[in-house]
């Protein structure tokens, strides 16, 4: 597949699963891609920021609606959820077989990893216009701060989710333990995050509450990297202006506890902490190579986690590289999980991000080989959810949107 090829299968995917009207609920526009319009036939934060970034190589008139979309689905405190229903309608066949938090109908309560000022600012670099970044900063700006003070309740710099779906890696092994998963699959899972719901259900909305029954609540090094990320991005976007300073001294802040927190000197990885408590969870996982994202991370560690980790055919290069979870790990599941995800096939959006962190950190060879190998996936098996790393088989949804991101690698 060329470039021209490439850019067609993406255009077909992204235009089938464009979605635009006026929502019934909020009579306001809407103009976003969904995920896939047979799975996921919404719009989810992470999804929406990743479709926009690939966007800005054949639409950028519509890079900008997907995330003026996602922005103004934006609460007056900041927050801006995981999900929007802008179409109601297909909500009751959605929630039949799938489980969300809520406290209004039109949306979730949860949140999703924080990318979104990098996507903004890439849409900016990209178009140069300025009307779309001034109408951006308040809504980024009150974001990231309702993420600093919804969801760091120590106050040590890393934000903490409450529930697996809000890291957007949701049954990945790493939450078993913490979710007290009994039956290793999908329908496991989900039996198991019914019980957190319950308990959520009286407190719902009520983020503080929630972090402080210490349930489920995971200072989870992706999310935490992104949000780093996100702010540098941020700080960027906001130039000269005053609150530049607050989030570069926040970034700062994030990077130094992950680095003090989360980095285990003995194993060579990154670890989330658990529970109020922090209680590191030493499970290898996507996750734990996710600071090689910020430009910023100390040599040692660059190094070690390519060496120790990505290089290593005994963990993370398979054949299809990278896996959600090493081959080396017992719970390493590269087939078909029936749903039961980021247990072992690989993602175009983390090899998106990991490719670009190891080529800022001078491993050119390396990224090229993993766009390459990301390619082939696609070329192998079309535009899928995540992949085989064995085989490159394509598995989960078909037409899946933010496997276009193939355009930006
Ligand atoms: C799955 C993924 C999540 C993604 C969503 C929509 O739940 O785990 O990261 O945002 O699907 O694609």
């Amino acid at each position: 597949m060329d470039r021209n090829e490439l850019e067609e299968g993406a255009r077909r995917i992204l235009l089938t699963n464009l979605r635009r009207g006026v929502a019934d609920w909020n009579g306001k526009e809407y103009s976003f891609v969904c995920p896939s319009l047979t799975g996921y036939p919404f719009q989810w934060f992470w999804d929406s920021c990743f479709h926009a970034i690939a966007l800005i190589h054949l639409d950028q008139d519509q890079a900008k609606a997907e995330l003026r979309t996602l922005m103004s689905g934006a609460l007056p405190n900041g927050f801006i959820p995981h999900i929007t229903f802008w179409e109601m309608e297909k909500q009751p066949d959605f929630l039949s077989h799938n489980i969300v938090g809520m406290t209004e109908p039109y949306h979730s309560s949860t949140m999703q990893p924080p990318i979104i000022a990098y996507a903004v600012e890439r849409v900016y670099q990209a178009t140069g216009d300025e009307e779309f970044r001034e109408a951006a900063l308040p809504i980024l700006i009150a974001f990231y701060r309702w993420l600093r003070q919804a969801r760091d309740p120590d106050n040590d710099g890393l934000i903490a989710v409450i529930q697996p779906e809000e890291a957007g890696t949701d049954c990945s092994p790493k939450y078993d333990e913490a979710l007290g998963l009994e039956e290793l699959t999908n329908r496991g899972f989900i039996t198991a995050l019914r019980k957190v719901y319950a308990a959520y259900e009286p407190i719902r909305g009520d983020d503080h509450r929630i972090l402080a029954a210490d349930l489920f609540h995971f200072e989870d090094v992706l999310v935490n990297s992104i949000y780093v990320f996100g702010m540098r991005s941020l700080a960027r976007l906001l130039g000269d202006a005053p609150e530049a300073a607050e989030f570069t001294r926040e970034a700062d802040r994030t990077r130094d506890a992950l680095l003090a927190k989360c980095w285990d000197e003995e194993a060579g990885a990154f670890f989330d902490l658990s529970g109020v408590a922090e209680n590191p969870v030493k499970m290898v996982t996507i996750s734990s190579l996710m600071p090689l994202i910020l430009s910023d991370l100390p040599r040692p560690i660059v190094e070690r986690l390519v060496d120790q980790w990505v290089t290593s055919p005994d963990h993370f290069w398979t054949p299809y590289p990278l896996p959600s979870v090493p081959a080396s790990d017992p719970k390493f599941m590269p087939g078909n999980p029936g749903g039961f995800i980021w247990r072992g096939p690989s993602w175009i959006n983390t090899n998106w991000f990991l490719s670009h962190g190891l080529r800022g950190h001078g491993y050119s060879e390396l990224a090229d080989t993993i766009v390459a190998k990301s390619q082939e996936c696609i070329e192998k098996s079309g535009f899928r959810e995540y992949y085989h790393p064995y085989t490159a088989e394509g598995l989960g949804a078909s037409n899946f949107g933010w496997s276009t991101l193939i355009l930006d690698m």
